[in-house]
């Protein structure tokens, strides 16, 4: 299949090239586009072969289920059965943005794209090619983010055409998103809003709104016994192509393991990377470095995260060693990724009595 790509701002929007991806949407094809969070593979929700085509095209579980993204408020009311009072107040103040809410669907949205669930994760994109994209296609797009089944998400165009260049009609090009890690995913079947995927909105803004929020055990990395309730955290995910080992403890004590593993590393012929930030990027002496961003700045570093680890596959790294981010704000979201892209693979180190504070 030849894949057209289009090239536009989010400043600039090229219009007539929105109508055509409309078009080929609303026709059971797929696009490609950015959204604030990251790149999304758009199909028609409310068509099954054009879900059957996204899972075929990213190679995903079909019982993975995807969100169906709106650009009006009360196209929510149009894919759900009941729309609970907490979800009316959570898309009141995070709507348009990167929120993701889990209500009970009706019959409009065919279980194909739920992935035979009886409910249906809704979201309402910020960006404005994403918005004029979804009013071109009738209204619903459901969307996954655009990587290939397990692999980091793509934050940029560049990461897109990589996956899915010759497995879908077209991808839009719009430059970089903004935030860089996907939505936050709340269920708000009911009373208390449970946090199934830590975003961009953190548990607390969550609470400012609600009053009280409460987070999945999957989230926290705990076993359940039932089935997961995102099916979506069953799965390896995020994951660059090299073995990830994350090092946490203070912050002397992780830069000299860390020197430690690579040095050895290579001493074996591995190709060896380590994940650090802005502050301790020179600290460290042996293989390919890759500076996330400043720790004063977690959006820089929820910006850089997939790409860091799109660029270590492409350097053609076979182990990475990488700091951890537990940052107050973002933090949640960027070790969360993190942890599943490393496979919950961790090095813990003790506290030393030096007078070093800094904990990573
Ligand atoms: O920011 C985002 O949310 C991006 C952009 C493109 O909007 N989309 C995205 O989609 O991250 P995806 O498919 O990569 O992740 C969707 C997650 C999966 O973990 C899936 O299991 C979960 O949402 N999910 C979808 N529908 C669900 C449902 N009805 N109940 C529980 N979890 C659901
Ligand atoms: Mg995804």
């Amino acid at each position: 299949m030849k894949t057209e790509i289009a090239v536009m701002t989010e400043e600039e929007p090229d219009i007539e090239a929105i109508e055509k991806a409309g078009e080929i949407i609303r026709n059971g094809g797929l696009v490609a586009f950015p959204t604030e969070t990251v790149y999304g593979l758009g199909g028609d929700a409310k068509n099954a072969g054009s879900s059957r085509k996204i899972y075929a095209a990213k190679g995903r579980p079909s019982d993975n289920p995807l969100i169906v993204h709106i650009a009006r408020m009360d196209d929510l009311y149009g894919i759900t059965s009941e729309v609970t009072e907490t979800a009316e107040k959570l898309a009141k103040e995070l709507w348009p943005g990167p929120l993701t809410m889990i209500l009970k669907k009706n019959d409009e949205i065919p279980s194909a794209t739920t992935g035979g669930l009886d409910t249906v994760a809704v979201r309402f994109p910020s960006g404005r090619i994403a918005q004029e994209l979804i009013k071109a296609a009738g209204g619903f797009i459901a969307a996954p983010s655009a990587n290939l089944s397990g692999r980091p998400s793509t934050t940029r165009a560049a990461h897109v055409i990589h996956d899915m260049d010759g497995r879908i009609d077209m991808i839009i090009d719009g430059g970089d998103c903004k935030i860089g890690l996907e939505s936050t995913i709340v269920d708000v079947t009911g009373d208390v809003p449970v946090i199934l995927r830590p975003g961009f909105y953190s548990g607390s803004r969550i609470e400012e709104i609600i009053g009280k929020f409460s987070v999945d055990p999957v989230v926290k990395g705990e076993k359940t016994d039932g089935p997961p309730k995102a099916p979506g955290m069953k799965y390896r995910h995020y994951a660059p192509k090299a073995e990830l080992i994350l090092v946490e403890g203070p912050q002397n004590a992780v830069i000299s393991k860390i020197n430690e593993l690579t040095a050895e590393s290579i001493a074996k012929g591995v190709k060896a990377a380590v994940i650090c930030s802005e502050e301790t990027k020179d600290m460290y002496k042996n293989g390919l470095i890759y500076a996330m961003g400043s720790r004063n700045s977690e959006e820089e570093i929820a910006h850089s995260l997939f790409d860091v680890l799109r660029q270590t596959d492409d350097a053609g790294a076979e182990i990475i060693y990488s700091e951890t981010f537990d940052t107050p704000l973002l933090g949640k979201a960027i070790m969360n990724r993190l942890f599943k892209a490393a496979g919950f693979n961790m090095i813990r180190l003790q506290e030393e009595n030096t007078n070093d504070s800094t904990r990573m």
